[in-house]
């Protein structure tokens, strides 16, 4: 069984899988895609994302609770053959000679069968126009075909914006808990079950394009 040791939304497993593929594309799964309202980039992160990742973390996410998600984390998270480190660009963004500005970023470990999502942010000026979804839809798609039974995140209690989110990708409050960053601010535990725990049964087979 999987232990978890957070801080923020994160997790320390000591059971892991290796972290899927990225999926082929997001067509014909149980995820359901529903369009973003720009052009979303979505791909695996690279080292040279890592500091404006590790900003937005300590800007948008860890604000109060102290600087955890520092450049090197992120850096061996992107190398951690267990976690998946997505980028999103949300609009055309190859000038030539620039690295493509960031929109948001999320990050998810893979257990035995439980994936955790460690972190997942939108820029401020960006929000509301899908890019988080899209995200979402990657890394649920992936968990599914990965074959993770849930999908587990903790985040502060007083983010309403973070709880509608989630619920609206499908994620139900399971806990609150008091105290829980830094001895004092309560996070709620959310999750998102993807089948029943337990062995694959032998008919599993990863989802099949085109059939839900
Ligand atoms: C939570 C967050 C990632 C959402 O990203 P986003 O790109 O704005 O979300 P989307 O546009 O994909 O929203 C998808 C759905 O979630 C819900 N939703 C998202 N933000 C919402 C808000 N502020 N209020 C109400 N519902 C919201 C809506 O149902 C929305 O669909 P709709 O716009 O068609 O109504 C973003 O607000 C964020 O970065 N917040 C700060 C960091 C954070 O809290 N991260 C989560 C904890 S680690």
């Amino acid at each position: 069984m999987a232990v978890f040791a957070f801080q923020n939304c994160i997790p320390i497993d000591n059971q892991k899988h290796s972290a899927p593929v990225p999926p082929a594309n997001n067509h014909g799964t149980i995820v359901r895609v529903k369009k973003a309202k720009v052009s979303v980039t979505i791909r695996i992160a690279e080292p040279g994302d890592a500091r404006a990742i590790a900003e937005m973390s300590r800007d948008l996410i860890e604000s109060g609770l102290g600087w955890k998600y520092d450049p090197a984390h992120i850096l061996r998270a992107m190398r951690r053959r267990e976690s998946v480190v997505l980028a999103a660009s949300g609009r055309p963004t190859y000038v030539a000679g620039t690295r493509p500005a960031l929109a948001g970023f999320a990050i998810m470990d893979f257990g035995d069968e439980r994936a955790h999502l460690v972190l997942l942010a939108v820029q401020p000026m960006q929000r509301r126009l899908g890019i988080g979804r899209r995200m979402m839809e990657w890394l649920l798609e992936s968990a599914l075909t990965a074959g993770m039974a849930s999908v587990h995140l903790e985040l502060r209690a007083d983010n309403a914006a973070g709880r509608r989110f989630y619920r609206a990708l499908g994620f139900s409050e399971t806990l609150l808990m008091p105290r829980y960053y830094d001895g004092r601010e309560a996070a709620m535990r959310m999750i998102r079950v993807l089948r029943a725990p337990g062995p694959l049964p032998l008919s599993w087979r990863p989802p099949v394009l085109g059939q839900n």
